[in-house]
């Protein structure tokens, strides 16, 4: 099934910053149920909820995702996205707009994978190229092409079949988009993402951004219109390019 899933990393370097505010207040209110839900995105809480609480079910044999509906997910409009930290995917919106009608998920949702994976980089390459950053073996034929729309409807697929395969959840299908669930694909020693994970070699070794921050950062991150990659690079607890205990950074 490792063929099948999309990058575990996006190679983007995320620059961790050390001088930014530690907060911000996206104006959403926050979620009655997510656990741990702020109005405010801290490191380590959101509108969303905690990141605890979505890392929630994460043992050292594999992860048991609590539940929330991507249609129940709070984000920015795509208009404000655009607008603001998403600019550079704005070029892109017919892509969007399109697998958006063809799969029935909500633009702004395909807009923000696309910031996370590539920066909205349509050049982007590596194993899973382009924009959505998704393996060959997504595409219509299961051949990768030089076609933006061929790129965005194979990401969009991908994650529409982990949204169905998860019943809705958003957590899951997220999770499952940034290769969670990889349990037998040579991740972490075959057990895929686990609690262990930050802080092995191989977890610092992927450094920042890392993968257990990946779920705060998207839901908590991005669609609240956050730049995760530049000033907002203080969301998330596992920053284990530096030291560790229990997975998380030593400050
Ligand atoms: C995010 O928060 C909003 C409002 O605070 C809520 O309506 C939505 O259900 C939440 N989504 C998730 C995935 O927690
Ligand atoms: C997009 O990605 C390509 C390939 O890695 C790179 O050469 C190019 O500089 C990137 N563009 C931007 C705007 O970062």
């Amino acid at each position: 099934m490792a063929i099948l899933k999309p990058t575990l990393l996006t190679a983007l370097a995320a620059m961790v910053t050390t001088t930014q505010a530690q907060s911000a207040n996206p104006g959403v209110g926050s979620n009655p149920n997510a656990q741990g839900a702020t109005d405010d995105v801290t490191p380590s809480t959101g509108p969303n909820g905690s990141e605890d609480w979505l890392n929630t079910g994460l043992t050292s044999t594999g992860w048991t995702p609590p539940y929330l509906a991507l249609s129940s997910v709070l984000h920015i409009s795509l208009s404000q996205f655009y607008a603001t930290i998403g600019s550079p995917c704005a070029q892109y919106d017919q892509y969007f707009q399109s697998a958006s009608s063809k799969y029935t998920i909500d633009p702004v949702i395909l807009a923000v994978i696309a910031m996370q994976e590539s920066s909205c980089n349509a050049s982007a390459g590596g194993p899973t190229p382009g924009l959505m950053q998704v393996s060959c073996d997504n595409y219509p034929n299961g051949v990768c092409t030089d076609s933006i729309q061929d790129n965005v409807d194979a990401g969009t697929n991908y994650l529409k079949s982990q949204l169905d395969a998860a019943g809705g959840n958003a957590i899951q299908a997220f999770g499952a988009y940034n290769g969670w669930f990889t349990a037998g694909s040579g991740l972490n020693g075959d057990k895929g993402l686990t609690v262990d994970y930050p802080c092995s070699e191989e977890g610092r070794a992927n450094g920042v951004p890392q993968n257990l921050d990946y779920l705060h950062q998207v839901l908590n991150g991005w669609l609240m219109g956050l730049d995760v990659y530049g000033d907002d690079a203080w969301i998330g607890t596992y920053r284990c390019d530096q030291n560790c205990d229990d997975g998380k950074v030593i400050e």
